[in-house]
């Protein structure tokens, strides 16, 4: 997958996954604020939608090609391990940072491959899939950023997410914004305290 690394200092890496139209460059700023000593490994979804790059393909706003969806998170987790052995990061220090359609496909790579990455920021996600059975996410650690005047993601479907993880045993904190489904200073700053106390 295209892709860029930036080798950091500290041995964790973050796993950039930017939203539709984004690319490999967009999450980058982000990462370096998040953690500037970390691993950065960002890709470039594989899929286009009218020319914007996505991580797996929809048939509408917000509904999602299944067998895409299954494919490309296949895919995807093969690129993290083989790139855990070609870039030699350990793949248990691995942080997902996903926003929108990113922070939807690492969520179904959380859902289907629990050896994965097991902590995550996840910007305005959405529930990518919802008749697996989920594994447990015990010691799994997740940020979700959230807008109460979220067009995309609903406040209801917000909470309903928290309570799959929860469920699993996943330790969720909800960083709630008065803004819509764009990216803001004010849960990226939330995401940077979360991550300094609990990662
Ligand atoms: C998705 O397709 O993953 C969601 O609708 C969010 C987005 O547009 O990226």
């Amino acid at each position: 997958m295209k892709h860029i690394f930036h080798k950091g200092t500290n041995g964790k890496t973050l796993f950039l996954l930017h939203g539709t139209g984004g690319n490999e460059e967009d999450l980058i700023p982000i990462g370096k604020h998040i953690d500037p000593h970390a691993n950065l490994l960002s890709v470039r979804g594989n899929v286009l939608e009218y020319g914007m790059p996505r991580f797996f393909k929809r048939l509408a706003m917000g509904v999602f090609d299944m067998d895409s969806l299954r494919e490309e998170t296949q895919k995807l987790y093969e690129f993290l391990t083989e790139a855990s052995k070609d870039y030699q990061f350990d793949i248990e220090e691995v942080i997902a940072l996903g926003y929108s359609n990113g922070a939807n496909i690492a969520i179904s790579v959380m859902f289907n491959y629990d050896k994965a990455f097991s902590k995550a920021i996840l910007f305005h996600p959405m529930i990518p899939i919802r008749d697996l059975e989920l594994p447990s996410m015990k010691n799994f650690k997740i940020f979700i950023g959230a807008g109460t005047n979220d067009q995309m993601v609903s406040q209801n479907e917000t909470y309903e997410l928290v309570s799959m993880f929860e469920k699993q045993k996943a330790t969720v904190k909800v960083c709630w914004t008065n803004q819509g489904h764009q990216l803001n200073k004010d849960e990226i700053l939330e995401a940077k305290i979360w991550y300094d106390l609990n990662i």
